[in-house]
């Protein structure tokens, strides 16, 4: 693996380092960590890589790489950049003969995301698009709940991201990720809902089967001088029919990454919180409610596909990681193995999430300006 980002002081750089080297598939070998080159030596020598695989910027690092040695060069990159450099380092890579693992959301406009999607298909290279929380083992049983029936017919999803850490000006202070999450030039048209709306409506997508059909959405900017969202709330209607309301918000004083999915069909209903992300709540409406763990015998296959440790030993937010790193892994060695990869291989994030993301995006920030109650979601 080479890495584009994740430098000192940035965020999920670090994060998506150790979720690759969880299970002794991946290795870092390369990178280019920071726009400044004396940064990215630096972060180099901190992580004991060669000092010659370590790049003056993105680009180099592609070119270079691209002319090494099949079984010395880097399979992949990770990319964990601000928005603003996400299209253009993912399509030199794919170009360049490289897998790509890229942070969400996908890129700066939907069109850029499909642009990225065509070039993905061309490459004919895989492509992971870390919306960690659909790595959960408990969402996958989620998922498995919806798809075999067992709640009925969906009809209403709830699903909520709060967080309270830019309850105040934050990117005043010099917090460099508050900086560029309310600069437009490197977010893109959306604060709060391209950040942490879109983790919310990909998990809604990929628990429930369903898709969305039309919007109504409500966007604030409730600390003065912002330039984007920091909170917003959106209705749904989905293709079956069903509908629902999706929250999003920084400005929740207090709250942490407390990310919450319930879904009620006619038969029973489910509730997955971040806060406690290895119990799964089954309910129904004569008969009392059941609690499903991670780790237990009776969960599917595909939920134990993604569990590392008996239950009650904690899995969280890095393994979370960890599931998607290690299920497009499987698909990049099969690949190279000349192999068919199995179904539960494939079942991490990919160029539809993204494009699908972008679209959410939006369409948010047209129905939040509209004054008509619907807005289409269009593709
Ligand atoms: N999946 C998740 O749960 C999750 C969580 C947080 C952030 N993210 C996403 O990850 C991305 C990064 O977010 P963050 O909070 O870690 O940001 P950050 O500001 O903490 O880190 C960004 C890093 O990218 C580096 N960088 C910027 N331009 C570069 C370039 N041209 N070449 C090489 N490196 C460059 C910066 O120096 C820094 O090291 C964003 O797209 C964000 O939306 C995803």
């Amino acid at each position: 693996m080479g890495m584009i980002g994740g430098g000192a002081g940035a965020f999920i750089g670090a994060i998506h380092r150790s979720a690759a080297a969880m299970d002794g598939d991946i290795e870092l070998v390369c990178g280019s960590f920071s726009s400044d080159p004396q940064k990215s030596k630096l972060t180099g020598e901190q992580l004991h890589l060669a000092p010659e695989r370590v790049y003056d910027d993105y680009q180099q690092m592609i070119l270079k790489e691209s002319k090494l040695p099949e079984d010395e060069k880097m399979d992949f990159v990770s990319i964990v950049t601000p928005n603003h450099v996400h299209f253009e380092p993912a399509k030199l890579a794919l170009e360049n003969g490289f897998h790509v693992v890229l942070d969400k959301p996908m890129t700066m406009s939907l069109a850029q995301a499909k642009e990225l999607k065509a070039i993905v298909e061309k490459s004919g290279k895989y492509f992971c698009l870390t919306h960690t929380y659909t790595g959960y083992p408990m969402v996958k049983q989620a998922r498995e709940h919806v798809r075999s029936g067992k709640l009925g017919v969906v009809k209403k999803v709830f699903v909520a991201y709060p967080q309270g850490w830019l309850t105040f000006p934050k990117e005043l202070t010099g917090d460099r990720q508050a900086a560029w999450r309310h600069d437009p030039a490197r977010s893109g048209i959306a604060g709060c809902m391209g950040d942490i709306g879109t983790h919310a409506f990909n998990m809604v997508e990929y628990v429930t089967g369903l898709k969305l059909s039309q919007i109504c959405a409500d966007l604030n900017t409730v600390v003065e001088g912002r330039k984007l969202d920091d909170d917003g709330s959106v209705l749904l209607k989905f293709d079956n029919g069903a509908t629902g309301v999706l929250i999003a918000s920084q400005i929740m004083a207090g709250e942490e990454n407390d990310f919450t999915i319930k879904v009620y069909g006619d038969v029973g209903g489910l509730e997955w919180n971040h806060g406690n992300p290895n119990t799964l709540l089954v309910k129904y409406v004569d008969r009392p409610e059941e609690k499903w763990r991670a780790g237990t015998p009776y969960l599917s296959g595909i939920a134990k596909h993604n569990i590392r440790t008996p239950a009650g030993h904690p899995e969280g937010y890095i393994e979370a990681f960890a599931n998607h790193y290690r299920n497009f892994t499987l698909c990049v060695y099969a690949q190279l193995a000349g192999e068919k990869p199995k179904e539960e291989w494939l079942d991490f994030p990919g160029a539809e999430d993204g494009v699908r993301g972008m679209a959410f995006i939006e369409n948010v920030v047209a129905s939040a300006k509209s004054n008509e109650k619907w807005t289409t979601f269009a593709l």
